[in-house]
């Protein structure tokens, strides 16, 4: 079965992310009715052609579906509170960002009320949507999914992964994860030699021009992921005990240089832990073992 692109959508909350959804749309030639609580942050997409709607309501009836973006769950069920003329029937894909077990109880509540519901979470910053290199996760009912994938495509790639409500905001927590670990190792390293009088912009050559390219390449990382789904970790390259050792030189030389010691004493203690755990002579993605549990 294929699916029309929609002519119309309505774009729910305008902050900086939900105004750069509604201005991708328009600059798309796709019809966009707005609203927002506070109306004021509407009249730059007016101008550009938005219809303002009076109402949450009046948003909603007026295009095939709703996109809402605004702070949080929390908020999200006081808007749509206010839909006076009820939910049944109408279409909301929910771009807010939160946990999964809020956006699991969002769809179960969009069921009672007889609300299609399609949960999403938007990977990248406003600049950059509807751009290249913009990717959209979604999860939920697959066939609603499909049925707007392709005016969805107008803000990014579009990924559907799964049924699962919660999966698109558990990604999205797991990738922002992956992104503050990486810019607070960097930070926490730059902290490292700046206390011997090294000036970040100098560390930064050598840091991100030569060793994170050579020694984090996402090409080799992906090549080891399936040993973590496999659970089997060969250590001829180097094991736990050696990387300890590191670990343990990191946490001593954050100390010596008078930084902060809080995360690589947190790294040691997570690696003591695989190792009593039997992971002494395993590799370093070992570690995995020790992330899966509280
Ligand atoms: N900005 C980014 O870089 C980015 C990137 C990815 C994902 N996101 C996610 O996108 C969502 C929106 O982000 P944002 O950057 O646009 O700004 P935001 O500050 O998270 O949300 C602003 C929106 O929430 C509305 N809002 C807040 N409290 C409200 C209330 N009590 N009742 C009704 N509406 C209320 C605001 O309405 P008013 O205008 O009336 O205050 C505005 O429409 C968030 O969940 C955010 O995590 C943002």
């Amino acid at each position: 079965m294929t699916f029309q692109h929609s002519s119309a959508v309505s774009v729910v909350g305008l902050g900086p992310m939900g105004a750069a959804l509604a201005e991708t749309f328009l600059g798309k030639g796709i019809s966009v009715t707005v609203w927002n609580r506070t109306p004021g942050k509407a009249d730059t997409l007016v101008a550009k052609g938005a219809h303002l709607a009076a109402t949450v309501d009046e948003a909603m009836a007026a295009s095939p579906f709703t996109i809402a973006c605004i702070n949080d769950y929390p908020t999200m069920y006081r808007v749509l509170d206010g839909a006076q003329g009820g939910l049944r029937g109408r279409t909301l894909v929910n771009l807010n960002s939160g946990t999964p077990s809020e956006a699991r109880a969002m769809a179960d509540w969009a069921a009672e009320q007889g609300l299609d519901y399609l949960d999403g979470a938007i990977m990248v910053p406003p600049t950059l949507v509807g751009g290249p290199g913009s990717v959209f996760l979604y999860s939920g009912p697959q066939d609603l999914f499909a049925r707007h994938r392709a005016t969805l495509a107008e803000l990014g790639d579009p990924r559907f992964l799964g049924a699962d409500p919660g999966l698109a905001v558990l990604y999205n927590t797991a990738l922002l994860h992956f992104m503050y670990a990486h810019m607070n190792g960097f930070l926490h390293a730059a902290a490292m030699v700046g206390s011997a009088g090294v000036p970040a912009a100098e560390f930064a050559e050598l840091a991100l021009g030569w060793f994170a390219p050579v020694v984090l390449d996402p090409a080799g990382l992906a090549s080891q992921a399936p040993s973590l789904d496999d659970g089997a970790y060969p250590g001829e390259l180097g094991t736990m005990v050696m990387n300890l050792n590191a670990l343990e030189h990191i946490a001593r030389a954050s100390a010596e240089q008078g930084v902060n010691t809080a995360w690589p004493t947190l790294m040691q203690e997570l690696a003591e832990r695989v190792i009593a755990q039997g992971h002494g002579e395993d590799n370093y993605f070992s570690m995995f073992e020790a992330f899966k549990r509280p």
